[in-house]
């Protein structure tokens, strides 16, 4: 069989590091998501109809009002002081003590990660991620051409032996990681939390490896049951470079994020950021500060908590009552996904393709590991589409399920050999 090649006329131009870049399925998936009769769970949207459009119209024109040319303006590089004292407030609800001149302000938190990756990583550099780790996190590092190692999760995070297995090899050939980069709550895409003994655990080996740890925590205050777990950061503010976001708090439009770290390395996030765009929009960090200082931000972040619970409660209940059995799920305490464990003899990808012809959508697998690897996961997002919607899309994908099933046993395969939990990089 032959393939079809097309040929890109600027091929020999690029930098080698493009040939490492992947492309986001998030990203591609989200032109079908616009789609009106497609019901999604891909992407990873907050609900942002939940804050009322009059607010948001006073609060944007109190700006204009009374601070246009500034607005209008370039600002500082690390961010505008006065949202900085809010970000501080945001974490300290979180129990992470910090201060505004421990913070850079980015253009959401995916600048952050970039930033870090731009400063930290060296072409042959090794790093460790989560197996399965965020899409955005990964395709931002792999253009910066680490090697990259992933340590398997289970219910309770990062598997601790396994990431201890991983530095032992390594150092036994003399390799330190750079960093090991973590989302501590409510994973993307897993949903999963880690926990408190082993946060204290991975704190020891990062001390005795040497290595920085990365905790991105765009989900700690979208909890839905449980106590909250101290943050890495707030366990040991030395080692630990944080990485927070207001998007799914508050608005992902208006693209604010923060990098808080020691001095060091928090000013040589300074300088990449210089270069890389002079400063975070001078507009938005005021509509985000005008609403963090005179709105109830902590109400509205109570309410998305109500409003997510409530969804996540009916996505975990249509599956209980569609799925087949042997398929297995995630039972996330907070955040925005549930993580889907399929027989490892289908391919989520290919499976998109018949979940489009029965209008659903969800994110394979594939993107959240280094390739090859995730063929049989799906990530499902419940954050945004409505309950009669929840309840109608995980029916539609069920007989998407059940089809490739019946297929597989048509086939021949093991139907009956799915091993429960299992993961091809450890089990979940
Ligand atoms: C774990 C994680 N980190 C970072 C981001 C990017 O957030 P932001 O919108 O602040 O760039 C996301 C977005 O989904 C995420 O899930």
């Amino acid at each position: 069989m032959c393939a079809k090649i097309t040929v890109d006329p600027f091929y020999d131009h690029y930098a080698s590091r493009t040939s490492q870049m992947l492309s986001s399925e998030v990203r591609d998936l989200l032109a079908v998501t616009a789609r009106p009769d497609i019901i999604s769970f891909a992407g990873g949207l907050p609900y942002t109809e939940a804050i009322d459009p009059e607010v948001m119209l006073e609060t944007v024109s109190g700006v204009l009002k009374e601070d246009c040319p500034a607005a209008l303006q370039y600002g500082p590089t690390d961010g505008y002081v006065p949202l900085k004292h809010d970000l501080v407030e945001v974490m300290a609800e979180e129990g992470i003590p910090s201060l505004p001149e421990d913070i850079v302000i980015t253009h959401g938190a995916q600048q952050g990660l970039d930033l870090l990756a731009k400063i930290l990583i060296n072409p042959g550099d090794h790093i460790i991620m989560e197996g399965p780790t965020y899409v955005g996190a990964l395709n931002s590092f792999v253009s910066y051409q680490p090697v990259i190692h992933t340590v398997p999760l289970d219910d309770g995070g990062l598997v601790v032996e396994r990431l201890e297995e991983t530095l032992e090899g390594l150092a036994s050939r003399g390799i330190r990681p750079k960093f090991l980069y973590t989302v501590s709550n409510f994973q993307n895409p897993t949903g999963i939390t880690l926990e408190e003994e082993r946060r204290h655990a991975l704190l020891s080996l990062s001390r005795e490896y040497d290595f920085i740890i990365l905790e991105d925590n765009p989900y700690g205050l979208l909890r839905y049951e449980g106590e909250p777990i101290p943050a890495l950061r707030s366990l040991d503010a030395e080692r630990v470079v944080y990485l927070g976001t207001l998007s799914k708090i508050f608005s992902a439009g208006m693209r604010i994020g923060w990098v808080t770290a020691p001095r060091p390395v928090l000013e040589k996030v300074l300088l990449a950021k210089q270069s890389a765009d002079l400063c975070t929009s001078s507009f938005t960090q005021r509509v985000a500060h005008r609403f963090f200082h005179e709105r109830d931000w902590r109400g509205l972040i109570r309410k998305l908590r109500t409003i997510y619970r409530e969804r996540r409660d009916a996505m975990l209940s249509a599956l209980e009552e569609f799925f087949p059995e042997e398929i297995t799920w995630t039972k996330p305490g907070g955040g925005l996904f549930v993580w889907v464990t399929l027989p490892d003899y289908i391919n989520s990808s290919d499976m998109l393709a018949s979940a489009l012809e029965y209008k659903v959508a969800f994110v394979p697998g594939t993107g959240f590991f280094p390739p090859p690897g995730g063929n049989n996961f799906i990530r499902l997002n419940f954050s945004y589409p409505e309950l009669d919607e929840i309840w109608e899309g995980i029916k539609r994908l069920s007989k998407v399920v059940k089809r490739e099933l019946s297929l597989a046993s048509c086939l021949g395969l093991d139907v009956g050999a799915v091993s429960k939990g299992s993961c091809e990089r450890g089990s979940i």
